[in-house]
Protein backbone atom coordinates (compact mmCIF):
# COMPACT_ATOMS: atom_id res chain seq x y z
CA UNK A 1 0.00 0.00 0.00
CA UNK A 2 1.60 3.17 -0.69
CA UNK A 3 0.52 6.55 0.93
CA UNK A 4 0.81 9.83 -0.28
CA UNK A 5 2.16 12.76 2.26
CA UNK A 6 0.75 15.14 0.58
CA UNK A 7 -3.07 14.84 2.77
CA UNK A 8 -4.63 17.91 3.94
CA UNK A 9 -3.10 19.59 6.83
CA UNK A 10 -5.29 19.99 9.35
CA UNK A 11 -8.11 17.72 10.33
CA UNK A 12 -11.05 17.34 12.88
CA UNK A 13 -11.45 14.76 15.22
CA UNK A 14 -13.00 14.01 18.52
CA UNK A 15 -10.74 13.89 21.38
CA UNK A 16 -11.20 12.38 24.97
CA UNK A 17 -10.72 15.24 27.76
CA UNK A 18 -11.38 15.06 31.53
CA UNK A 19 -14.22 15.82 34.16
CA UNK A 20 -14.10 15.68 37.49
CA UNK A 21 -15.99 13.39 39.85
CA UNK A 22 -19.45 14.25 40.33
CA UNK A 23 -19.08 13.31 44.01
CA UNK A 24 -16.31 16.04 44.15
CA UNK A 25 -14.17 13.04 45.51
CA UNK A 26 -10.33 13.02 44.31
CA UNK A 27 -9.99 11.44 40.73
CA UNK A 28 -8.66 7.95 40.53
CA UNK A 29 -7.66 4.79 38.05
CA UNK A 30 -7.79 1.75 39.42
CA UNK A 31 -5.62 -1.14 38.02
CA UNK A 32 -5.01 -2.68 40.69
CA UNK A 33 -6.82 -6.06 39.99
CA UNK A 34 -4.22 -6.48 37.43
CA UNK A 35 -4.93 -8.06 33.93
CA UNK A 36 -7.79 -10.03 34.26
CA UNK A 37 -10.58 -7.17 34.98
CA UNK A 38 -9.58 -5.86 31.20
CA UNK A 39 -10.08 -1.90 31.26
CA UNK A 40 -9.10 0.17 34.50
CA UNK A 41 -11.67 1.20 36.90
CA UNK A 42 -12.29 5.17 36.85
CA UNK A 43 -14.39 7.44 38.82
CA UNK A 44 -14.01 10.64 36.50
CA UNK A 45 -15.81 11.40 33.72
CA UNK A 46 -14.87 11.71 29.75
CA UNK A 47 -15.53 15.45 28.14
CA UNK A 48 -15.31 14.91 24.35
CA UNK A 49 -14.68 17.55 22.58
CA UNK A 50 -14.11 18.35 18.38
CA UNK A 51 -10.70 19.45 17.79
CA UNK A 52 -8.39 20.65 14.79
CA UNK A 53 -5.42 18.49 14.86
CA UNK A 54 -2.21 19.67 12.22
CA UNK A 55 -0.09 17.82 10.81
CA UNK A 56 3.23 19.60 10.44
CA UNK A 57 5.50 17.20 8.66
CA UNK A 58 7.45 19.16 6.32
CA UNK A 59 7.76 21.83 9.08
CA UNK A 60 8.80 19.40 11.98
CA UNK A 61 11.37 22.07 13.00
CA UNK A 62 8.43 24.08 14.29
CA UNK A 63 8.42 22.78 17.57
CA UNK A 64 10.97 21.58 20.32
CA UNK A 65 11.74 19.78 23.50
CA UNK A 66 11.98 23.37 25.38
CA UNK A 67 9.49 25.39 23.26
CA UNK A 68 6.32 22.55 22.89
CA UNK A 69 7.61 19.82 24.92
CA UNK A 70 7.77 17.37 22.04
CA UNK A 71 10.23 16.96 18.81
CA UNK A 72 9.85 14.89 15.91
CA UNK A 73 13.62 13.10 14.45
CA UNK A 74 14.45 10.92 11.88
CA UNK A 75 16.61 8.35 12.98
CA UNK A 76 16.33 4.21 12.39
CA UNK A 77 16.83 2.05 14.89
CA UNK A 78 18.92 -1.03 14.66
CA UNK A 79 16.74 -3.17 16.52
CA UNK A 80 13.55 -3.96 14.68
CA UNK A 81 11.79 -7.19 16.13
CA UNK A 82 10.22 -5.70 19.37
CA UNK A 83 8.14 -9.08 19.35
CA UNK A 84 9.99 -9.84 22.52
CA UNK A 85 10.88 -7.77 25.94
CA UNK A 86 13.98 -9.06 26.83
CA UNK A 87 15.18 -8.64 23.32
CA UNK A 88 14.13 -5.24 23.60
CA UNK A 89 15.69 -4.43 27.00
CA UNK A 90 19.04 -6.07 25.31
CA UNK A 91 19.02 -4.44 21.88
CA UNK A 92 17.02 -1.43 21.75
CA UNK A 93 18.05 -0.16 25.37
CA UNK A 94 21.04 0.69 24.68
CA UNK A 95 21.05 1.91 21.27
CA UNK A 96 17.76 4.16 22.87
CA UNK A 97 19.99 5.34 25.44
CA UNK A 98 22.72 6.83 23.60
CA UNK A 99 20.33 8.40 21.12
CA UNK A 100 18.43 10.62 23.59
CA UNK A 101 21.68 11.39 25.05
CA UNK A 102 22.91 12.50 21.38
CA UNK A 103 19.66 14.23 20.33
CA UNK A 104 19.15 15.92 24.19
CA UNK A 105 22.76 16.79 25.16
CA UNK A 106 22.02 14.87 28.37
CA UNK A 107 24.92 13.21 30.73
CA UNK A 108 23.00 10.49 31.92
CA UNK A 109 19.54 8.59 30.96
CA UNK A 110 17.84 5.76 32.59
CA UNK A 111 15.47 3.90 31.12
CA UNK A 112 12.84 3.08 33.89
CA UNK A 113 9.91 0.90 31.62
CA UNK A 114 8.78 0.37 28.09
CA UNK A 115 5.25 -0.16 26.31
CA UNK A 116 4.47 -1.81 23.14
CA UNK A 117 0.99 -1.04 21.72
CA UNK A 118 -0.66 -2.55 19.33
CA UNK A 119 -4.49 -2.16 18.62
CA UNK A 120 -7.36 -4.45 18.89
CA UNK A 121 -10.15 -2.77 17.23
CA UNK A 122 -11.94 -5.90 18.07
CA UNK A 123 -10.90 -6.19 21.59
CA UNK A 124 -11.57 -3.61 24.63
CA UNK A 125 -9.05 -5.52 27.07
CA UNK A 126 -5.96 -2.89 27.40
CA UNK A 127 -3.56 -5.24 29.72
CA UNK A 128 -0.25 -5.16 30.28
CA UNK A 129 0.25 -7.93 27.54
CA UNK A 130 -1.39 -5.99 25.27
CA UNK A 131 -1.90 -2.54 25.64
CA UNK A 132 -3.54 -0.55 23.05
CA UNK A 133 -3.47 2.81 22.28
CA UNK A 134 -4.73 5.00 25.02
CA UNK A 135 -7.48 7.73 23.62
CA UNK A 136 -7.64 9.61 26.37
CA UNK A 137 -5.71 13.36 26.62
CA UNK A 138 -2.94 13.08 29.57
CA UNK A 139 0.63 13.56 30.73
CA UNK A 140 2.56 10.32 32.28
CA UNK A 141 4.03 12.00 35.34
CA UNK A 142 3.55 14.68 37.72
CA UNK A 143 5.94 16.61 39.89
CA UNK A 144 5.41 13.81 42.95
CA UNK A 145 5.56 10.96 41.08
CA UNK A 146 8.40 11.84 38.93
CA UNK A 147 10.60 12.94 42.01
CA UNK A 148 9.47 9.27 43.16
CA UNK A 149 10.67 7.81 40.03
CA UNK A 150 14.56 9.25 40.63
CA UNK A 151 14.18 7.92 44.06
CA UNK A 152 12.92 4.05 42.70
CA UNK A 153 15.22 3.63 39.94
CA UNK A 154 18.68 5.26 41.56
CA UNK A 155 21.02 4.21 44.24
CA UNK A 156 20.21 6.22 47.01
CA UNK A 157 23.38 7.06 46.88
CA UNK A 158 22.72 9.06 43.58
CA UNK A 159 19.56 10.26 44.16
CA UNK A 160 19.51 13.55 46.16
CA UNK A 161 22.57 14.83 44.16
CA UNK A 162 20.35 14.04 40.88
CA UNK A 163 17.43 16.08 42.05
CA UNK A 164 19.64 19.12 42.71
CA UNK A 165 20.42 19.31 39.29
CA UNK A 166 17.72 19.64 35.90
CA UNK A 167 16.41 16.71 35.37
CA UNK A 168 13.34 15.37 32.77
CA UNK A 169 11.33 12.21 31.94
CA UNK A 170 11.20 12.00 28.54
CA UNK A 171 9.29 9.32 25.57
CA UNK A 172 10.82 8.06 23.11
CA UNK A 173 7.93 7.17 21.29
CA UNK A 174 8.51 4.90 17.58
CA UNK A 175 6.28 3.22 15.13
CA UNK A 176 6.65 -0.56 14.79
CA UNK A 177 7.27 -2.62 11.39
CA UNK A 178 5.13 0.21 9.28
CA UNK A 179 4.26 3.41 9.23
CA UNK A 180 1.24 4.86 11.82
CA UNK A 181 -1.46 5.02 9.45
CA UNK A 182 -4.40 4.27 11.92
CA UNK A 183 -4.91 6.12 15.74
CA UNK A 184 -1.81 8.00 15.14
CA UNK A 185 -0.47 10.27 18.38
CA UNK A 186 -1.54 14.10 18.80
CA UNK A 187 0.90 16.49 20.91
CA UNK A 188 -0.51 19.43 22.53
CA UNK A 189 2.17 22.51 22.11
CA UNK A 190 2.96 23.51 25.72
CA UNK A 191 3.12 27.31 25.11
CA UNK A 192 -0.99 26.36 25.05
CA UNK A 193 -1.40 25.11 28.17
CA UNK A 194 -2.63 26.94 31.03
CA UNK A 195 -1.03 24.39 33.69
CA UNK A 196 -2.65 25.39 36.71
CA UNK A 197 -6.37 25.66 35.07
CA UNK A 198 -5.55 22.48 32.62
CA UNK A 199 -3.92 19.86 34.59
CA UNK A 200 -5.28 17.58 36.90
CA UNK A 201 -3.07 14.83 39.07
CA UNK A 202 -4.65 11.77 39.40
CA UNK A 203 -4.13 8.60 41.52
CA UNK A 204 -3.08 5.20 39.77
CA UNK A 205 -4.08 2.69 41.86
CA UNK A 206 -1.47 0.07 41.68
CA UNK A 207 -1.85 -3.61 42.93
CA UNK A 208 1.32 -2.38 45.27
CA UNK A 209 1.86 1.46 45.44
CA UNK A 210 0.18 4.90 43.98
CA UNK A 211 1.21 6.39 41.15
CA UNK A 212 0.30 9.65 39.51
CA UNK A 213 -0.71 11.03 35.88
CA UNK A 214 -1.99 14.22 35.21
CA UNK A 215 -5.45 14.27 33.35
CA UNK A 216 -6.30 17.01 30.95
CA UNK A 217 -8.95 19.65 31.15
CA UNK A 218 -10.97 20.98 28.03
CA UNK A 219 -9.27 24.58 26.96
CA UNK A 220 -9.70 25.91 23.31
CA UNK A 221 -6.64 27.44 23.59
CA UNK A 222 -5.05 24.04 22.79
CA UNK A 223 -3.18 23.73 19.29
CA UNK A 224 -2.97 20.02 19.03
CA UNK A 225 -0.16 18.53 16.00
CA UNK A 226 0.96 15.47 14.33
CA UNK A 227 2.84 14.16 12.00
CA UNK A 228 0.79 12.19 9.49
CA UNK A 229 1.96 8.65 8.71
CA UNK A 230 4.44 8.83 10.41
CA UNK A 231 7.56 6.32 9.75
CA UNK A 232 9.44 3.48 11.78
CA UNK A 233 12.89 5.03 11.00
CA UNK A 234 10.80 8.50 12.67
CA UNK A 235 10.69 8.92 16.57
CA UNK A 236 8.88 11.72 18.59
CA UNK A 237 10.52 12.73 22.14
CA UNK A 238 7.76 14.06 24.43
CA UNK A 239 8.27 15.51 27.89
CA UNK A 240 6.30 14.13 30.39
CA UNK A 241 8.25 16.57 33.36
CA UNK A 242 11.16 18.66 33.92
CA UNK A 243 12.63 20.30 36.87
CA UNK A 244 13.23 23.53 34.48
CA UNK A 245 10.51 25.59 35.88
CA UNK A 246 12.13 29.07 36.03
CA UNK A 247 11.92 30.37 32.31
CA UNK A 248 9.05 29.14 30.24
CA UNK A 249 10.47 26.03 29.47
CA UNK A 250 8.12 23.56 28.18
CA UNK A 251 7.27 21.32 31.47
CA UNK A 252 5.02 18.36 29.90
CA UNK A 253 3.17 17.45 26.97
CA UNK A 254 -0.49 16.58 26.56
CA UNK A 255 -0.87 13.74 23.99
CA UNK A 256 -3.61 11.09 22.97
CA UNK A 257 -4.22 8.76 20.58
CA UNK A 258 -6.83 9.85 18.17
CA UNK A 259 -8.81 8.20 15.02
CA UNK A 260 -7.53 10.53 12.14
CA UNK A 261 -10.24 10.41 9.56
CA UNK A 262 -8.10 10.88 6.52
CA UNK A 263 -6.72 7.17 7.38
CA UNK A 264 -7.25 5.49 4.28
CA UNK A 265 -9.85 2.24 4.10
CA UNK A 266 -8.37 -0.80 5.38
CA UNK A 267 -4.63 0.99 6.50
CA UNK A 268 -2.84 -1.64 8.78
CA UNK A 269 -3.28 -1.54 12.41
CA UNK A 270 -0.83 0.98 14.73
CA UNK A 271 2.07 -0.87 16.53
CA UNK A 272 4.03 1.64 18.66
CA UNK A 273 6.80 1.38 21.50
CA UNK A 274 7.58 4.13 23.82
CA UNK A 275 10.14 3.90 25.99
CA UNK A 276 10.59 6.21 29.16
CA UNK A 277 13.46 8.10 30.70
CA UNK A 278 14.96 9.91 33.40
CA UNK A 279 17.27 12.28 31.88
CA UNK A 280 20.05 14.24 33.55
CA UNK A 281 22.41 16.99 32.81
CA UNK A 282 25.30 18.23 34.10
C1 LIG B 1 2.86 7.59 25.66
C2 LIG B 1 1.43 7.34 25.34
C3 LIG B 1 -0.19 6.41 23.87
C4 LIG B 1 -0.30 5.80 22.53
O1 LIG B 1 3.74 7.26 24.83
O2 LIG B 1 3.10 8.12 26.75
O3 LIG B 1 0.59 7.81 26.06
O4 LIG B 1 -1.42 5.65 22.05
N1 LIG B 1 1.15 6.64 24.24
O5 LIG B 1 0.76 5.47 21.94
FE1 LIG C 1 1.39 8.89 27.66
Amino acid sequence: MTVPQDAPSTVTTELVYYLPPLDGSAPYNDISAGPASGQPQRNWREDRHQVEIENIRGKEDSVTLDTAGFQFFRRAATHKAFTNDAEVEREYYPESIELIKELTGASRAVIFDHTIRRRRPDETEDSPQKRQPVPQVHVDQTTASAVARVHRHLPPSDAPALLRRRFQIINLWRPIGKPAYEWPLALCDFRTVDTKADLVPVTLKYADRNGEIMNVKYNPSHKWKYLKNMEPDELVLIKCFDSKTDDGTALCTPHTAFSDPTTPEGAPLRESIEVRFLVFYD
